[in-house]
Order: structure tokens, then C-alpha cells, then sequence
């Protein structure tokens, strides 16, 4: 088994609180070996053990790669003129999942996987090393079982979201589709996923229907995960930690029991200002989460809908500027706050054990991920230690 030392990083994140400089534990003029695609060994460069082979990382910073917990990647068709509406006035509502719905329905299983894998290809360059991905613009028995079938090629952490919106054929007969969900996609889906997702949200699944759809998806293996408190105040955060939900996302309106219930279970309230920035909704406060000790995940929320971008550096520049959160805070919620939203213990920190997944910025340290907005310093990625850009 070789190693290899990555030396010189000016300033390295690694999320493991037990070194200096709070819950990033960042420490600086640090290097660290990697051998069979983990992490072996973190510290000063000082201190490095030798290695078989060393790349020079000359004075950049270094951070866990970014984990996105939230994407809708198995899609076709294009939305930018519902952007551009919505820019003019016209009001963000569900409805407009349809028209996606129709076009993913007549694409073939090949230009979905295709698109998918164009958008991994962006998160990857923009230093995303795991993304999850939902279905949920095919909405029917066989479409959803395409769907989820090019997800889960495409990443480990393959989500069923079979309760997006009714289709248009069932939209005056929203029992029958949660029954169709609950007695024919979910037990045909589940073997390909490993979550169960519900938009729960008006106009979208009432707090009962959602439930059955994630009590269902739980019957077959699934874990629950909740879109919740999106558009208005709803019960989409109470149901998920009722329900012992992985994450609770967009956690827009919330009331102070809302923020409660978050700050004294184990769901994370996953943030995604990404959608809020293209839809022109507000922001969440994720100051007042953070601040009641709820654990907050940051995601890119990538769909063609709401937020049609796979660029988590943009997200943190937004959950800085907007959502109150500091830097530091920013940067642990897109790595070690979506490995959380993930349950994954090896991703999301460099630590001894953890896999190799980090990328080098082409700045010194993680704090120019917000002060540079919209400048792209990802320069480096690795994922399990194998180079995708350098
Ligand atoms: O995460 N909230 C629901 N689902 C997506 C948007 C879907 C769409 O408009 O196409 C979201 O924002
Ligand atoms: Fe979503």
C-alpha cells in the first residue's frame, strides 16, 4: 500500500474540533498523507511522517470536499423562462413542477442519465465530492422506477421523492395517488433508493398524505427526509423529527416551536439559498437555528425549478451575506453539516479513517469561499484520493 503526502497548505480545514480554532479545527502550514484512498495522517508539515510520492500544494488552502445533501439531477427541459417571469413579478408556486414532469416523462433513460451526469461533472468542478439525488419529475409507476434507477447509477445516496406534486392526470384525485405511491412505487422503487422524500408543502402533500408516503418508504428500508417550510408556515418540520427525518429542508417559515423541535432532535435543518435567491422568497434564519443549537446543513438544492445551480461556493456566499451565518459556520454546514443531513461518517472531515475527498483553493485560506463571491478558486478535487481537476 503506497502513500502519498500532500505538503505545503497554507491553511487546512479538517472539522475535527479537537485542534485548535473551533469547530473547523483548522490548522495551518499543515500536510497531510493519504494511502488507499483515506486519510492517514493530518498535521503541521513540520511534523509529516515520509511518503512514497508528495504533490506540493503550494500554499493553498484545503477543505473536505463539499457534501450536497439536496439535488434534483434526473430531469429534461429547460425553465429559464419561468426564471425570468418570476424576476418580472410572477410568484414562485409548485405548479411550474409540472411542466418538468412533462418533459422528463417523454425523455429517454439515456438523455436522463446524460443530463445528470453533466450536472455531477459542475458540482465536481465547483468542489462538491458527494451529491445527493431525488427523482420526483416523473411522478408515475414507470417513470419514477427510471428515474431512480439513473440516480442510483449515478450516486450512492439515491432518494425516491414519489410525492412531489400530484401529476396532472390524478390532480383532483390526490388519494389515489398517494395510494399508487404507497402500493405500487415505493415497493417497486425502494430497492434502488436509500431515502424517501415528500414535498410537504400547500399545494404540493397535506401533513397526512405525507406522512403515509414516509411511514410507507420506512416500512420498505427507506429513511425519511422532508422538503418542509418552503412557501409558507407548515408541518413539514414537525412531521420530520417526528418521524426521526435524516433533514428537514428550506426551513423557510418557521415558528419558535418549529425551532424548538430542530434545536432537541437529531434532524438537521438543511438550508438551500440557492432556491430562495431564484425564486425571490425570503431567506431562512440560519442564525436563529444555529443560535437555538439546531444542527444546519447548507445544500445547492440543484433542479431546473427553483435553483438551477450546482455551485455550493455561491450558496455560502449567500448563507454568509443573508442568512446571518459566519464563514466558519458557512463552511462546516456544506461539508460536515451535509455528511450529517447524509448520516455519513466518512465524509464531510479530514480525519484520520475518513476518505481522501478534498479540494485545494487558490487562496490561502477557507474564508475567501464568501469574501470573493462568485470568483471560482476551486483549483484542486480529490475524491478518495484519485485527482478529478487539478
Ligand atoms: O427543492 N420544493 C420543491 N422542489 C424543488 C423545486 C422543484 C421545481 O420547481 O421544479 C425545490 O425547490
Ligand atoms: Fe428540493
Amino acid at each position: 500500500m503506497s502513500s502519498h503526502l500532500f505538503a505545503n497548505i497554507s491553511s487546512l480545514v479538517t472539522n475535527d474540533a479537537s485542534h485548535e480554532r473551533g469547530a473547523l479545527g483548522v490548522i495551518d502550514n499543515a500536510a497531510v498523507v493519504v494511502e488507499d484512498g483515506r486519510i492517514a495522517w493530518v498535521g503541521e508539515v513540520a511534523q509529516a511522517p515520509d511518503a512514497d510520492s508528495s504533490t506540493d500544494l503550494d500554499h493553498r488552502a484545503v477543505l473536505p470536499g463539499f457534501v450536497e445533501s439536496h439535488s434534483h439531477l434526473i430531469f429534461a427541459g429547460d425553465r429559464s423562462h419561468d426564471f425570468a417571469a418570476r424576476m418580472e413579478g410572477t410568484k414562485y408556486s409548485a405548479g411550474g413542477i409540472r411542466y418538468t414532469i412533462e418533459q422528463t416523462r417523454a425523455a429517454s433513460p439515456e438523455q436522463l442519465e446524460n443530463n445528470a451526469r453533466k450536472l455531477l461533472d459542475e458540482y465536481a468542478r465547483s468542489g462538491s465530492t458527494t451529491v445527493e439525488i431525488k427523482t420526483g419529475y416523473g411522478q408515475s409507476a414507470e417513470s419514477e422506477l427510471t428515474g431512480i434507477q439513473v440516480a442510483s447509477s449515478c450516486s450512492d445516496e439515491a432518494t425516491l421523492l414519489a410525492a412531489h406534486v400530484a401529476p396532472p392526470e390524478y390532480a383532483d384525485k390526490h388519494d389515489e395517488y398517494v395510494q399508487m405511491v404507497v402500493d405500487r412505487m415505493i415497493p417497486e422503487c425502494a430497492p434502488h433508493a436509500k431515502w424517501i422524500d415528500v414535498f410537504c408543502e400547500k399545494g404540493a402533500f397535506t401533513e397526512d398524505e405525507s406522512r403515509t408516503v414516509l411511514k410507507a418508504g420506512m416500512e420498505h428500508g427507506l429513511i425519511p427526509r422532508v422538503h418542509g417550510n418552503q412557501l409558507t408556515y407548515g408541518a413539514g418540520v414537525q412531521l420530520a423529527v417526528e418521524l426521526g427525518a435524516a433533514s428537514v429542508d428550506h426551513v423557510v417559515y418557521l415558528s419558535d416551536a418549529d425551532v424548538d423541535a430542530l434545536a432537541n432532535s437529531s434532524t438537521v435543518a438543511t438550508v438551500l439559498p440557492g432556491a430562495d435567491f431564484s425564486t425571490r422568497n425570503d431567506y431562512p434564519n440560519a442564525r436563529r437555528l444555529i443560535d437555538a443549537g439546531a444542527t444546519v446543513a447548507l445544500g445547492a438544492d440543484c433542479n431546473p425549478g427553483t435553483s438551477f445551480t450546482t455551485s455550493i461556493p455561491f450558496c455560502i456566499a449567500l448563507a454568509v451575506r443573508d442568512l446571518h451565518m459566519s464563514p466558519d459556520e458557512a463552511v462546516w454546514a456544506a461539508t460536515a453539516g451535509g455528511a450529517a443531513a447524509l448520516q455519513r461518517t466518512d465524509i464531510g472531515s479530514l480525519t484520520v479513517g475518513a476518505r481522501a475527498n478534498f479540494i485545494a483553493l487558490d487562496a490561502p485560506n477557507h474564508l475567501h469561499l464568501a469574501y470573493r463571491p462568485g470568483v471560482d478558486l476551486i483549483s484542486g478535487v480529490w475524491r478518495d484520493g484519485a485527482s478529478l481537476y487539478e
